[in-house]
């Protein structure tokens, strides 16, 4: 075959014809190629500088070519790239095994490896299942004659945790899922605590109808979950919840102490918690894991996006010894568990996540994110002023801000009016790289993102949203801290 050096317009062409892009309508797609990142910026094939606003989809950290987390990928290579996992290990790998189970909460001491976030949930849902029919068949001779009852899962509206079939069987956002319901098993949702009232319509796939939609308060979830397990328990395996704030559901924000509840309730009632820090954890909240705010450990904890830093594609899935200890037997018990991933473990991702994790300590950076969060929420306080604008939210560091049509009302834009979509494509004219939720812009950069740099991404953002809801001009009083 001839070798042929492709022009930009042919990658232009190319990204069209032959890339089916994730969440996209291809009809309507113009491409826009990132060449290279340096720090928390991203350039295109032009040239173009943008600050990289949504952390490459959530998971960037320290920043694009870090060299601490270049040079552990290239020594690792300089050993081997990919060996399997399953009944074989590599040293990086256990060695990440290892810092995991140190850094989790307390009680989490057993790390399944996969490749993303859609799988770290699956496996937590596997496991729960397999944990519940092996206890409750214990002593039958295999295999056993009964099963367990506990076929049950409990979500919160809302919920994101994935694309695989199990994992949008406990999802929520159903503008993404309904047309899979078929083929799902379906799970019993609980309607979330932290849903707003401009959410009610979307950007990309038309307005929600489902129950899960409508407000409620904590506490009309924590009583409507004690009910559930007062009169289903003996039926439920697992609850699963995102932690915190359900970051694709649009940026909801759970009331302090909400976590804590549910744990609490978890516990009285023998039920599972699978808690899904993969949008949350390594930092997002302010703390290393979201949990730890509310001094909650679960039995079943999802990890991805942030864990190698952003930069390679690794999930786990961690539990407690009690979950683990139910999966131990003879192999002619039948009691291992039958899942795993070509990927899983892989010692590149491993190496980089461990580096991540040096990094998170010696430049202490945990310590310098409050400046950063009191920043961002200043100028978010600012934003929220203008007249186009509804509910903000914001939980460490990530915002979401809602795009209305009315203020006073909060009645949403018609959705197929895309106004989050066009003020995310306004901002890149000020070159900043955002992604929306329907019509909530969200604020989602870098752990490592400087002062000014933030103060540059919020002006971008400020001026797409003024552009696109046109605000008059001029700035809405309060201060910015920045
Ligand atoms: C909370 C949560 N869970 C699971 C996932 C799925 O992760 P992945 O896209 O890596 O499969 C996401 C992705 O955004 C997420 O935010």
């Amino acid at each position: 075959m001839p070798t042929y050096n492709p022009d930009l317009n042919d990658l232009h062409a190319w990204d069209k014809d032959f890339v089916w892009h994730a969440f996209t309508q291809m009809a309507e797609y113009e491409p826009l190629l990132i060449e290279r990142g340096e720090g928390v910026y991203l350039f295109d094939t032009d040239g173009n500088r943008y600050i990289d606003g949504s952390a490459s989809m959530w998971c960037n950290v320290h920043g694009h070519r870090h060299p601490r987390l270049d040079g552990a990928i290239t020594n690792q290579l300089a050993k081997v790239a990919h060996t399997t996992n399953l009944g074989l290990s590599n040293p990086t790998t256990v060695h990440l095994a290892q810092r995991l189970a140190d850094i989790t909460p307390r009680g989490l001491e057993k790390v399944f490896f996969s490749s993303d976030g859609s799988s770290a949930t699956e496996a937590a849902l596997k496991i729960a299942f397999q944990y519940w029919h092996q206890s409750e068949t214990e002593g039958e001779t295999h295999p056993p004659q009964s099963t367990s009852h506990r076929t049950k899962f409990v979500s919160l509206g809302e919920a994101y945790h994935g694309d695989t079939l199990g994992a949008i069987g406990v999802g929520g956002v159903d503008r993404f899922t309904s047309i899979f319901s078929p083929l799902t098993f379906e799970s019993i949702r609980v309607p979330g605590p932290g849903m707003t009232a401009s959410m009610s319509s979307t950007g990309d796939g038309g307005p929600r109808t489902d129950d899960s939609s409508r407000r409620t308060t904590a506490a009309a979830t924590l009583h409507e979950l004690e009910n559930l397990f007062k009169n289903q328990g003996n039926e439920i395996a697992a609850l699963i919840m995102e932690p915190l704030v359900q970051a694709a559901g649009g940026i909801l924000v759970h009331p302090p102490g909400f976590l804590r509840a549910v744990r609490e309730l978890t516990q009285r009632f023998n039920i599972l918690l699978i808690l899904d820090e993969i949008a949350v954890g390594f930092g997002r909240t302010g703390t290393m894991f979201a949990c730890e705010q509310e001094n909650v450990s679960p039995d079943i904890l999802c990890l991805g996006k942030g864990l190698t830093a952003g930069y390679l594609p690794m999930a786990a899935t961690i539990t407690t010894a009690a979950i683990w200890k139910q999966f131990l037997g003879s192999h002619k018990d039948g009691r291992a568990f039958y899942h795993g991933h070509t990927f899983g473990g892989n010692p590149l991702a491993a190496a980089v996540a461990l580096e991540s994790l040096a990094l998170f300590e010696e430049e202490h950076i945990l310590e310098q994110l409050p400046e950063r969060i009191q920043q961002l929420q200043g100028h978010v306080a600012r934003i929220a002023k203008l007249p186009h604008v509804g509910d903000t939210r914001q939980c460490g560091l990530v915002a979401g801000i809602d795009l209305v049509a009315d203020k006073d009302s909060r009645r949403p834009y018609p959705w197929e009016d895309k106004m989050g979509t066009v003020a995310c494509m306004a901002a890149r004219q000020h070159g900043a790289l955002l992604r929306q939720l329907g019509d909530t812009v969200v604020i989602m950069p870098p752990l490592s993102i400087s002062s000014s740099e933030l103060a540059d991404l919020l002006h971008a953002a400020e001026s797409a949203i003024r552009e696109t809801t046109q605000a008059p001009a001029g700035l809405p009083s309060g201060s910015v801290l920045s």
